[in-house]
């Protein structure tokens, strides 16, 4: 009988079973004491909606343009590092269940597949994130390849120049190779079927870099090169020259600033992405949730506004879409669903949201979801929180 998932959090525990606790652990960890992390999703729990009744419910839709170009619902799938190693070809298979779906999805810069491996099995065009490395030769290739490989908008992300920490990671030994200590060992015994799909495919490494960096030709040299390659030296400028090598629709992502997002919007941006990566960078910001109205009050009439961190469930995109994103993304939602189920539970995890999405948005006395406003929610009045700087 296979699993009956009804929830993410059915699809979490499931990728928990499943997958290496080193690979589990990489996506369900956010930096230090992880405040950050744990109120992404706590401060949604804080916004409760308004219930409405005898209104006609028929014939809803939650279709509502990204940059431009319409989806099933405003969800896309973000960018995450070394997906190929929650499951094999795991950047193919999230794809494939994206394209199905109607909702864009992403490619990291950090991911196993490499942007021809994914283009080679899609046919809707995917979205592009580059982190900004200090090798501009390199990032100049990556953008050629992205514009070669039909993508359709780049997504810069800008909060992650140097690392935040991740206790576990460091404790695990992250790795995209496994070493056989006898703890690694014990753990992979339960794992057969991750094991057994990943002897099946030759995609084990990050497949962007290897061959195309100067100087890294196998994992070791890969190690050292990414630990650093992250430009820390990446400004407002070296932002605008990217985006004019690029030329074409860009998402600035990782925006947790009024003054930032007007600093994007000024550049041009076609959307900006209000996050805080998920809680995995600076731990003690504020959430993206929290953040995002003081964000729509300053450029919401300028640049298209998404938000993600935190997301895990279609009512927690209701009430992003209720206090003013066009649109949301989310990571551990879907990578649950990959880790958990491949390319099916990708599938799933889209099928959750969209159910609890579009029955909710009808309990709240809604058909469309581009109509969809404030007036559904109760903010408690100190949800933005009487900080001062
Ligand atoms: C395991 C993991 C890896 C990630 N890797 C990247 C990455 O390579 N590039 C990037 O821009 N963001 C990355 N992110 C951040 C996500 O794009 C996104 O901002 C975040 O997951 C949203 O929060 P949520 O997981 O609560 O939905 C990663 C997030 C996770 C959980």
């Amino acid at each position: 009988m296979p699993p009956v998932i009804t929830e993410i959090e059915d699809l979490r525990r499931l990728h928990k079973r499943r997958t290496p606790k080193m690979f589990y652990d990489y996506c369900d960890s956010g930096s230090w004491t992880e405040q950050t992390y744990r109120e992404n999703s706590s401060d949604f729990d804080l916004l409760r909606l308004r219930q409405r009744v005898a209104v006609d419910m028929t014939d809803r839709t939650t279709a509502m343009p990204m940059i431009g170009s319409q989806t099933t619902m405003p969800v896309a799938l973000a960018p995450v590092g070394i997906c190929g190693m929650q499951r094999a070809d795991g950047e193919i298979k999230a794809a494939k269940a994206a394209e199905r779906f109607g909702v864009p999805f992403t490619l990291s810069t950090m991911s196993i597949c490499s942007i021809e491996d994914v283009a080679k099995f899609t046919t809707a065009p995917f979205w592009f994130q580059l982190y900004v490395m200090k090798d501009w030769a390199f990032v100049e290739n990556l953008i050629g390849r992205a514009k070669a490989a039909g993508c359709s908008a780049l997504v810069i992300t800008l909060d992650l120049q140097i690392l935040g920490q991740r206790h576990k990671d460091l404790k695990n030994g992250l790795s995209t190779r496994i070493k056989p200590t006898p703890r690694n060992i014990l753990d992979l015994m339960t794992k057969w079927e991750w094991g057994l799909e990943m002897i099946g495919t030759h995609r084990r490494t990050f497949r962007n870099i290897v061959g195309h960096a100067q100087g890294v030709t196998d994992v070791s040299s890969l190690m050292s090169w990414t630990a650093e390659q992250f430009d820390p030296a990446l400004d407002w400028e070296k932002v605008k020259r990217i985006m004019d090598m690029w030329g074409g629709p860009v998402i600035l992502k990782g925006i947790l600033d009024p003054e930032d997002a007007r600093r994007a919007a000024d550049l041009g941006a076609d959307a900006i992405v209000v996050s805080n990566h998920g809680g995995r960078q600076l731990d003690g910001a504020l959430s993206s949730i929290r953040m995002l109205p003081q964000i729509v009050r300053a450029v919401g009439d300028q640049v298209e506004i998404h938000l993600d961190s935190g997301i895990r469930s279609g009512q927690d995109v209701l009430k992003a879409i209720a206090m003013g994103a066009k649109a949301t993304w989310i990571g551990r939602a879907y990578i649950h669903g990959l880790g958990a189920m491949g390319q099916q539970g990708v599938t799933r995890a889209l099928e959750v949201i969209h159910k609890e999405l579009d029955v909710s948005m009808a309990l709240c006395g809604h058909r469309n979801l581009a109509e969809v406003g404030r007036d559904i929610l109760y903010i408690p009045r100190d949800f933005e929180g009487d900080f001062s700087n």
